[in-house]
């Protein structure tokens, strides 16, 4: 295996690659699966990892809540490349996208607290990172990942087991 790889903008061909590394993470509850029709819906908060011989290794999204909060999800690495620095390469062009959409605040709920502790993110020690005005809008929202960030009753099983963090940027 080459280490080489580099990262892109997600086109609606790598959906099927999106969801393939998604399944086995879904199936131990480590990211939340969705329809394909919800990665069509998304696909442009999406970079993909793409090795030297076009295969998708690794995917993320950024996905923006508020004028100065936006979420990192689905950020995953196919198995085999774990360790190589994909998830990082792939995390930094997700902060890169939010300074330039100007966000302030990423946060992401995760199993994966060292990885995102190595990067700047800090365990939430409050609950509430969003003022009263800003969360009840955000109750508003249909989407489940906001659900997750505003730790509402009826996302619960989705969250369990999982770290909230934030990262200033
Ligand atoms: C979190 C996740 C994306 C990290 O992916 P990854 O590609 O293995 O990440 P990296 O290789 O960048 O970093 C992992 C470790 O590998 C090692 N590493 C990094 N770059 C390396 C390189 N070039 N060569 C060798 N080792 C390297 C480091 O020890 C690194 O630790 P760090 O956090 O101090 O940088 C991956 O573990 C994953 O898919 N997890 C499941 C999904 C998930 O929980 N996502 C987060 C919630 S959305």
């Amino acid at each position: 295996m080459t280490a080489s790889f580099t990262i892109r903008p997600a086109r609606t061909s790598d959906v099927a690659e999106i969801r393939r590394l998604v399944k086995p993470l879904a199936d131990k509850r480590v990211l939340l699966e969705k329809e394909a029709v919800a990665y069509f819906e998304s696909i442009q908060e999406f970079k993909i990892a793409e090795a030297s011989n076009g295969e998708v290794i690794g995917c993320g999204a950024l996905h923006v809540m508020w004028e100065d909060i936006a979420e990192v999800r689905t950020l995953a690495t196919s198995s085999e490349w774990r360790g190589h620095g994909v998830g990082r390469t792939l995390l930094d062009a997700l902060l890169a996208e939010a300074v330039s959409l100007g966000v302030n605040r990423v946060f992401c709920l995760t199993f994966e607290v060292d990885f995102f502790t190595r990067h700047g993110f800090e365990v939430m020690a409050d609950q509430s990172a969003v003022d009263p005005e800003v969360y009840s809008e955000l109750l508003r929202s249909h989407d489940e990942g906001v659900a997750e960030f505003l730790d509402l009753a009826r996302v619960k099983p989705n969250t369990l087991g999982n770290t909230r963090m934030i990262r200033a940027l």
